[in-house]
Order: C-alpha cells, then sequence, then structure tokens
C-alpha cells in the first residue's frame, strides 16, 4: 500500500527537498500541538522549530497546522504526513534495532509506556537494568490508562505496564508484581481507628477520584458496581499526589493503589483503612501486541522485569507486603 507521502510525492517533485529534521521537528510539534514544547523536547529554538515548518509546509504546498485562537490545530494534510512521519520513523527504528539484534550487541532503543501509578517503582526497577545495559537508551511515558491504550493502538512503543490490560485475543499479557489498592483517610478520621468497617459507611463519605481515563479511576467503579454500591463522588482530581493533599486537608476519602503511599511523610499523615472487600486485589501488567517482533533490548528487559520481580513474588494472602518488600529494598 502506498503511503499518503509516496502519492504526494509522485504528484509534486517539491518533497524531494524533505529532510528527515523536518519530519522530526514536524513530528514533535504535532504530538505536543506547540512549537514551544517541541523546541524543548528538541533542545532547539522556537524559531528553528517555524522555520524548520515552514520549510516542510513549502515542500508539500499545504498548510500542515491552523492557528485557532491560541492554540495550533493540524489540518487534514498536516494529519497525513504525521502518520506517514510516524511509519518512516518506527521504520528507521526497526532498521536501527535489526542491526544492533543482527551484531547481538544489547543495545539499542528500549520504548517504554507505564500508567503514571508505576512512577513510584518503575524509575528503581529500571535502574539496575541500565547499569548492566549501559549501551541502551530508555525512552520511558507516563500517562494514564486510556492515553496509554492510544499508544498501544498507536505502536509507539516497545512494551506497555498497566494493571487493567485489554481483554483483547491480540494482546500478550504478563502480571509481573501486586497492585493492592487501599482505602484512605487522613490519619485523624475517626473511621481510623475502626476494624472491619462496612463499605456502605465508607460510601457515604465525600470520595475523591482520579481524572476520567485513569486506571485507577476505572477499578474503584468497578468495584463498587460490582457490590451495587454509589460512592458519594465530590472532587476528581488529575494525579494521585493531588488526592493525597486533598485527602490530608480533609476534602474527602479515596482509594489509591498502595504503591502511591511510598513516602513516609505522606503515610504519617494519612490512614489505611480496615474496610470491607479492601484492599481491591490487582497485579501489574507488562503488554504488548502478540505479533509485535520484539526487539532483543526489548526482549532482555522484558525477562528482566519478570525475573527480577520475582522475589516481591505475588502473595495471595498478603499482597501489602508485597509493596512494603519494594519499598524496603529501593
Ligand atoms: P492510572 O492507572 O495511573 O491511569 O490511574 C493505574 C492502573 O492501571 O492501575
Amino acid at each position: 500500500m502506498k503511503s499518503p507521502l509516496s502519492e504526494i510525492r509522485q504528484k509534486d517533485n517539491l518533497l524531494n527537498s524533505i529532510t528527515l529534521d523536518q519530519l522530526q521537528v514536524f513530528e514533535a510539534a504535532a504530538r505536543h500541538c506547540s512549537f514551544t514544547r517541541a523546541a524543548e523536547e528538541l533542545f532547539v529554538t522556537q524559531p528553528t522549530v517555524s522555520m524548520q515548518v515552514k520549510h516542510l509546509a513549502q515542500a508539500i504546498g499545504l498548510p500542515l497546522f491552523e492557528q485557532v485562537g491560541k492554540r495550533i490545530y493540524l489540518t487534514e494534510a498536516g494529519k497525513e504526513v504525521l502518520h506517514s512521519c510516524r511509519e518512516i520513523f518506527q521504520c528507521l527504528d526497526r532498521l536501527e534495532t535489526t542491526i544492533v539484534d543482527l551484531k547481538g550487541m544489547k543495545q539499542g532503543k528500549l520504548r517504554l509506556a507505564a500508567v503514571t501509578t508505576t512512577k513510584y517503582f518503575i524509575p528503581k526497577l529500571l535502574k539496575p537494568f541500565c547499569k548492566l545495559y549501559p549501551g541502551v537508551k530508555v525512552a520511558l511515558e507516563f500517562t494514564n490508562h486510556e492515553a496509554l491504550l492510544t499508544r498501544l493502538n498507536e505502536n509507539l512503543d516497545d512494551l506497555y505496564i498497566l494493571s487493567c490490560p485489554p481483554n483483547r485475543e491480540d494482546i500478550e499479557a504478563k502480571p509481573f508484581l501486586d497492585n493492592p489498592l487501599v482505602a484512605i483517610a487522613p490519619a485523624n478520621h475517626p473511621f481510623a481507628k475502626q476494624h472491619k468497617l462496612c463499605l456502605k459507611n465508607f460510601a457515604e463519605e465525600p470520595l475523591i477520584v482520579r481524572e476520567e481515563g485513569s486506571g485507577t479511576r476505572k477499578l474503584v467503579r468497578q468495584f463498587f458496581e460490582q457490590r451495587g454500591i454509589s460512592p458519594r463522588i465530590n472532587l476528581e482530581l488529575g494525579s494521585n499526589e493531588a488526592i493525597q493533599q486533598a485527602v490530608i486537608d480533609g476534602l474527602g476519602l479515596s482509594v489509591l493503589s498502595m504503591h502511591t503511599l511510598n513516602c513516609a511523610e505522606v503515610r504519617n499523615q494519612l490512614a489505611i483503612l480496615d474496610v470491607d472487600g479492601f484492599p481491591i486485589h490487582r497485579q501489574w501488567h507488562v503488554i504488548f501486541p502478540k505479533k509485535k517482533q520484539l526487539s532483543i533490548t526489548a526482549s532482555t528487559f522484558l525477562e528482566y522485569l519478570l525475573t527480577e520481580t520475582q522475589q516481591f513474588s505475588t502473595d495471595n494472602d498478603n499482597p501489602m507486603q508485597t509493596v512494603k518488600t519494594l519499598w524496603v529494598q529501593s
């Protein structure tokens, strides 16, 4: 199948003047919807980004962005060029990886995407890996659950880490670590000292949840739905840290992954409640499309992740212990 760029190329020889630099700058600007952020990412100036995008648009003969108010949006031509751009860079990445694999060296690029909640432990697991394979360049993107699935569909990364893998035939999902979700309150809340608190009583208190698209939010919703209980949601916040602070400040109770409580200062101001049905038992999974040919670097990391986390291995009776052991070891 012809790519949109090759079709344009046949009609217009101006494309001979397109350079990979222009495509790289354009891709970053399109991804961020911002010339300024593209410039920051690529360590160039904002006028350089504007100039490269301008030259690319001139070569193609169509505008690639349009400005509405303060924001820039891709035009139809821009979307086509972005699509082709990604194919070109993925193809070059594959070529680089193949060459490295042919040389049998543990180096190259490892692209990981992980949900925001994993930021409390993924860097710790990555550190020894990077020491072991100093030739491997790691690009790690943290996004929420929905945004991660979009990246998966666009085939942007080698491996994806989350706790609710999509129920799809074409996806390989390997569990590797416990992810208990706990009910939390301010340390001085009357519930803090109670044992075997009834879920209905917990649900009568104001509840703070993560933003739409978050995996944590999805798990909390499923948990209450399965029990036919509607919690009183009074606040939505876009990060685990913001929720912890809001709970400490007395704005409501919440349910978060135990991994988010790794900082003693925060833990001292919060209480983990003994509520019926908690902790919610979940596991972190590493996933990738079954038909994807993993590079040597990606399969080495996959093997490392599965082996390394065995020492914190799933204790069905006490998943909280897994997380605590991980805190102690790190
Ligand atoms: P989140 O995902 O960081 O988007 O809430 C967490 C999860 O998958 O459990």
